[in-house]
């Protein structure tokens, strides 16, 4: 029998007593990201959406639909096809001899992030967590059976709060995680920064977790990637944010080929291997992806300046512009807790997301994604200024 589950009677939700569900996954919570969109009139500006806007590569979905017609729809390699772990490596050539054995692709960067702390946190490891930081961390490693621990990013440039790293390390610290360029801040690691947390890795016998899909998107400075630390460090990367294909899940994972061959025993575990057809769509677009995306970066580095200038412009509130993602996390001098703040804002048609959302550390901020076009980011300034103004 169909059973619609898009109708409220007929929903069965599971019951805990016969059903059995997990403590593990009982006690995740749900993001808060997604709830500020319930609230939202239809007509809203939303500024609450970390996905690019602009359109995918042509050559991506060509590649892929040819993938598809010419019947290439079979489970495929574990670690992914051959010639796109190849085609990785050496885009990446530039930070060390990486070699398409160094490379996985996987079903997405979340699930690469899942994948690593599945495969490297025992029960009774804690993970260092920076804080604001992307939600999913804390309860992979709460899933792995492990805890975490919020580190704090700097006020204003948002680096690694290394005094506060060193405070949190203990004896059970297994893996310290790192977002650079990151959601929700727009902060780019800088080189001191970077080298204290390859020495607290090489002093404390501690991995380096380090997220970089937004590698693509810094409009000041340089990224510093942790794949040249593979003897440390382990690197989460993707397609989503590159090609704008956030739908099609397509990550990837550089690690050293020890972990490498642990890390395609658990993708077997929980995939068989990645979707086929993108990887022949994302292996077609990569080897010339650079115009498309100086193209992204000089859209969305209008929109940032764009962004801070008129946050800039509203009493009470402060950014400086951050150098790179496309997400820009204003402070603010109300006293109101951002949540409050944030549902005030899409209750008169803006949708962001609330800095504690993303971790103890993330009060008195809102996030703003700037993957919207200008007249929409005009639009919503207009509307933060008239609120923050009127709860003034
Ligand atoms: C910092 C960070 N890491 C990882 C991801 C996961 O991206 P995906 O699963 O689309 O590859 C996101 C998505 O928003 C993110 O912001």
């Amino acid at each position: 029998m169909f059973v619609s589950y898009t109708n409220p009677k007929n929903r069965m939700l599971p019951n805990r007593d016969t059903m059995k569900i997990s403590r593990r996954i009982s006690e995740v919570p749900m993001s808060g990201i997604r709830k500020m969109f319930d609230l939202a009139g239809p007509d809203s500006i939303n500024l609450g959406l970390g996905e690019p806007d602009l359109a995918p590569p042509s050559e991506a979905i060509e590649g892929m639909n040819r993938a598809a017609s010419a019947g290439l729809n079979k489970y495929g390699p574990t670690a992914g096809i051959p010639e796109l772990r190849d085609a990785v490596a050496k885009r990446y050539s530039m930070y060390g001899d990486l070699k398409g054995s160094n490379i996985m692709i996987t079903p997405s960067g979340s699930s690469a992030l899942l994948e690593i702390t599945q495969s490297m946190v025992d029960p009774g490891d804690d993970v260092l967590i920076p804080s604001p930081g992307f939600v999913i961390y804390g309860p992979h490693a709460q899933l792995a059976g492990g805890s975490y621990t919020e580190y704090r990013l700097t006020e204003g440039d948002f680096q690694p709060d290394i005094d506060d790293i060193q405070s949190k390390i203990k004896p059970n610290t297994k893996m310290i995680v790192v977002t650079t360029p990151s959601n929700p801040t727009g902060g780019v690691l800088d080189e001191q920064t970077y080298k204290a947390l390859c020495d607290i890795a090489a002093d404390k016998d501690i991995t380096i977790l380090s997220d970089e899909v937004y590698d693509s998107f810094v409009y000041e400075g340089k990224h510093i990637s942790f794949m040249n630390q593979l003897d440390k460090a382990v690197v989460v990367n993707g397609f989503s944010k590159m090609m704008a294909v956030t739908g099609w899940r397509m990550g990837f994972i550089c690690a050293n080929e020890e972990v490498m061959e642990s890390l395609i025993r658990m993708q077997y575990h929980v995939c068989a291997s990645p979707n086929m057809p993108a990887q022949y769509g994302i292996l077609e677009a990569l080897p010339n992806i650079e115009p498309y995306l100086e193209n992204a970066r000089s859209v969305f580095k209008a929109r940032r300046d764009l962004i801070s200038k008129r946050i800039n412009e509203i009493p009470g509130m402060s950014i400086i512009p951050p150098k790179g993602a496309f997400y820009a996390f204003p402070s603010y001098d109300l006293d109101m807790p951002s949540a409050e703040l944030a549902n005030e804002l899409a209750r008169n048609g803006l949708i962001c997301t609330p800095g504690s959302a993303f971790g103890k550390y993330g009060e008195n901020h809102l996030r703003f994604s700037y993957a919207a076009d200008e007249k929409k980011i005009e639009e919503g300034m207009n509307i933060l200024e008239k609120v923050i103004g009127r709860l003034r």
